[in-house]
C-alpha cells in the first residue's frame, strides 16, 4: 500500500472500513476542474513570491494540464486510497512530474483548498441555475402572449373568487421567478470571496500574496479572517435556501397544472410529448413531469435541512463533518436544474382550452365583488354593499341562477340603490373590465405588465 500524503507520524495504515467510510473521492471528483483552477493560481502566486522557482511552476502547470486532459478523456484513475479530489490530483501530479509537485501544497491546506474549490463550483452552479430560470420565464411569457384575452376563474381557498386574465396569473409566476433569480445573485455576491491562503485555520508566516490568487480566480477579495474562511458554509446554506424557495414556487406551479390537466378542471391539455401512460389503464395520460416537479421539491428542501443540521454543532474551525456538505449541494443543484428545464418544456407543450374554461365561468358568482364595488360607486358604504351583494348571491343560490339573471325588481327588493346600469357590471365579461388599479387584472394593467417583461426578457 502507498504511504498517505500525511503518513509521516503514522505507523499503521487505516483499516479498509475506515478508508471506505472516510473517502470522498467517489463524489468530490466533481470538483476536479475547480481544484485544478485553484492549484494553477496558487502555483503562479508561489512563483511570483519566490516561494518556488519559475521552472517548478512551469512543470506544475504543465502537469496539471496533463491531469486535466486525462480526467476529461476518462483515462485518469481515481483512487479511494488517495481519499479525496485534492490528494488524488496532488499525488497524480507527483507521479507525473516528481519533486516540483511536492512544492504545490506550500502555504495551503485542504481546508482552504476545499472551501475555494466549492465556492468556485457553486459560483458556476448559480450561473447555470440563473440561465435556467430566465429560460423558464421566457417560456411562461410566451405562453402568456399566446393566450391573450383569455379569462379564467381566479381562486382563493381553491374556491372561485374573481375573474382574472390568464396572462395575469402567468405573469405572477414570472415575478416569483425573478425574485428567485435575485436571491441567487445576492448569494453569488456574498460567496465570491477567496479562502485560499487561510491554510489550515491560522494563515501562514510564508510571504504569500492572497490578493493575487483571489484576483486570478475572479473573486472580489480574499476573505478577511482565516478562521472564518475555513469554517463556514453559509454560502451553501444560502444557495440551498434560494433553491428551496425556487423549488416551492415550482411545486406550486406543478400542483396547479396537475389540477388543471384533470378531467374535473380540463383547463389545459398537455401534449403527448410531456405526458406518460399507465401500465394497466390503457386510457391514461398523466402529467407526470409536473407531478415530479412537485415531488422533487421535497429533495431540494431535504438537502437544505441536511446542511443546516450538519453545520449546527460545529466548533471552529474546520471539522471533517464538512465533507458531508458536497452531496446535498450536488443533489440540490442537479434537481433544481432538472425541475426548471422540465417546467419550461411543459410550458411550451400545453394548450389552454378556452371553450371549456368559458363554459365554467358563469358558475361561482365571480362578479359578486364587482356588484359590491358598483354599490360603493353609488355612495353605499362598503360593509353595506357587501351585505347587499351577499344577499343577492343568496337569492341566486336559492333560485339556482346567476346574478345577471335576477330582475331589477328582485335586486331592488334587496337594495333600492341598485339601478338599471347594474347590468353593465354583472357577468364575468363585464366584471373583468371594471378592474383598473395598479397591478390589477384590468386588461390595460396586464398589458403594461406584459410589455415590461417583454422588454426585460428581450423577446419579440
Ligand atoms: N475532503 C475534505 C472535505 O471535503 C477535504 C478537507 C479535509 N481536511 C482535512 N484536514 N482532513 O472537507
Amino acid at each position: 500500500k502507498e504511504t498517505k500524503l500525511w503518513g509521516g507520524r503514522f505507523e499503521e495504515n487505516v483499516t479498509d472500513a475506515v478508508e471506505k467510510f472516510t473517502e470522498s473521492i467517489s463524489f468530490d471528483k466533481a470538483l476536479y476542474k475547480h481544484d485544478i483552477m485553484g492549484s494553477r493560481a496558487h502555483a503562479s502566486m508561489l512563483a511570483h513570491q519566490g516561494l518556488i522557482s519559475d521552472g517548478d511552476k512551469d512543470s506544475i502547470l504543465q502537469g496539471l494540464g496533463e491531469i486535466e486532459r486525462q480526467i476529461e478523456s476518462g483515462e485518469f484513475v481515481w483512487r479511494t486510497d488517495r481519499e479525496d479530489v485534492h490528494m488524488n490530483i496532488e499525488a497524480a501530479l507527483t507521479d507525473l512530474i516528481g519533486e516540483p509537485a511536492k512544492k504545490l501544497h506550500t502555504a495551503r491546506s485542504r481546508n482552504d483548498q476545499v472551501s475555494t474549490d466549492f465556492r468556485l463550483w457553486c459560483r458556476d452552479a448559480i450561473d447555470t441555475i440563473i440561465a435556467c430560470i430566465k429560460h423558464l420565464q421566457v417560456a411562461m411569457l410566451k405562453l402568456a402572449i399566446k393566450n391573450e384575452g383569455l379569462i379564467v376563474p381566479g381562486y382563493t381557498h381553491l374556491q372561485r373568487a374573481q375573474p382574472i386574465l390568464l396572462q395575469h396569473l402567468l405573469l405572477a409566476y414570472i415575478e416569483q421567478f425573478e425574485r428567485d433569480l435575485g436571491r441567487l445573485q445576492d448569494c453569488r455576491v456574498r460567496l465570491n470571496f477567496c479562502p485560499l491562503g487561510a491554510c489550515a485555520l491560522a494563515g501562514t508566516g510564508l510571504p504569500i500574496d492572497r490578493f493575487m490568487t483571489s484576483d486570478a480566480l475572479g473573486f472580489t477579495a480574499p476573505l478577511r479572517n482565516s478562521i472564518d474562511a475555513v469554517s463556514d458554509r453559509d454560502f451553501v446554506l444560502e444557495l440551498l435556501s434560494a433553491n428551496s424557495i425556487t423549488a416551492i414556487h415550482l411545486s406550486r406551479l406543478g400542483e396547479e397544472w396537475v389540477l388543471w390537466a384533470s378531467e374535473e378542471f380540463g383547463f389545459i391539455t398537455p401534449s403527448d410529448s410531456v405526458s406518460t401512460g399507465s401500465s394497466i389503464m390503457p386510457q391514461k395520460k398523466n402529467p407526470d413531469p409536473m407531478e415530479l416537479v412537485r415531488g422533487k421539491s421535497a429533495r431540494v428542501v431535504g438537502d437544505l435541512v441536511s446542511l443546516l443540521v450538519l453545520c449546527k454543532g460545529l466548533p471552529h474551525a474546520y471539522n471533517r463533518d464538512l465533507q458531508e456538505d458536497k452531496e446535498p449541494v450536488f443533489d440540490s443543484v442537479k434537481t433544481i436544474v432538472g425541475m426548471l428545464e422540465v417546467s419550461a418544456e411543459f410550458a411550451q407543450n400545453i394548450t389552454f382550452n378556452p371553450e371549456r374554461i368559458q363554459k365554467t365561468l358563469p358558475a361561482g358568482h365571480l362578479d359578486a365583488t364587482t356588484l359590491a364595488d358598483y354599490l360603493v360607486k353609488k355612495g353605499v358604504p362598503f360593509r353595506t354593499s357587501h351585505d347587499i351583494a351577499g344577499r343577492s348571491v343568496a337569492m341566486c343560490v336559492s333560485r339556482n341562477c346567476r346574478l345577471e339573471d335576477l330582475s331589477l325588481d328582485d335586486l331592488q327588493t334587496i337594495s333600492p340603490s341598485i339601478e338599471m346600469d347594474v347590468y353593465g357590471f354583472l357577468g364575468v365579461e363585464n366584471a373583468i373590465k371594471k378592474f383598473s388599479s395598479y397591478g390589477s387584472t384590468g386588461s390595460e394593467r396586464v398589458a403594461a405588465q406584459l410589455d415590461y417583461w417583454i422588454t426585460k426578457l428581450g423577446i419579440n
